[in-house]
């Protein structure tokens, strides 16, 4: 019949949203697969995909007591600050703010917290020219709260730019455990 690889082809249309994974991702990810991806926020343009990475993100030793209560909620922890250096290519801070917009309207929607499990230990947040994601390298399941990386996001996003010499940054656990990037997309 002439009209069946027309068929097959409606057939074959992803029945979900698909974004691809940001290049930044393959650097410390390897083969990553994708676990869940929608998209968030009041306007629903903010992009979100949890994804499991084959290799372990877990560096050094992290100091984690396996035997304590999991996961492990990590809210209000501190985290330092890296500018990347130089400036040029940097995300428009004006973009990271869209998504720590998403962050908030989904905390006060459906929660404060999301859990980071070693399953799917990279949450990728992309709108437009901002790239910011959640790094769990703790090797146990982590709790986050969403108001905290929207803090963080706009903080490196506003002042990691161009007068800092820089373009984008990361701020990384005292204990190493987790780590949240902004960058260019
Ligand atoms: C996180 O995981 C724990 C353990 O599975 C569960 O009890 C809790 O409801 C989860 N929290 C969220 C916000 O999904």
């Amino acid at each position: 019949m002439r009209f069946l690889p027309f068929l097959l082809a409606m057939v074959a249309l992803p029945s979900v949203i698909s974004f691809a994974i940001p290049d930044e991702v393959f650097s410390f990810c390897q083969s990553p697969t994708i676990v869940s991806e929608t998209l968030i926020g009041e306007d629903g343009n903010v992009e979100v995909q949890a994804l499991q990475c084959a290799n372990t993100l877990t560096p050094a030793e992290t100091g984690v007591d396996k035997r304590q209560n999991l996961p492990v909620n990590v809210c209000g922890a501190t985290c330092d600050t890296n500018c990347f250096v130089p400036s040029g290519g940097g995300p428009n801070p004006n973009e990271c703010h869209v998504i720590s917009d998403a962050l908030l309207f989904n905390s006060q929607n459906i929660g404060p917290l999301f859990n980071i499990t070693t399953d799917a230990a990279l949450i990728v947040m992309q709108f437009r020219s901002c790239l910011s994601f959640f790094v769990n390298q703790a090797g146990i399941d982590l709790t986050y709260c969403r108001t905290d990386w929207a803090s963080v996001l706009d903080f490196v996003a506003f002042n990691c730019q161009a007068p800092q010499n820089a373009h984008g940054g990361n701020c990384v656990a005292r204990n190493q455990q987790w780590f949240i990037q902004v960058q260019h997309s």
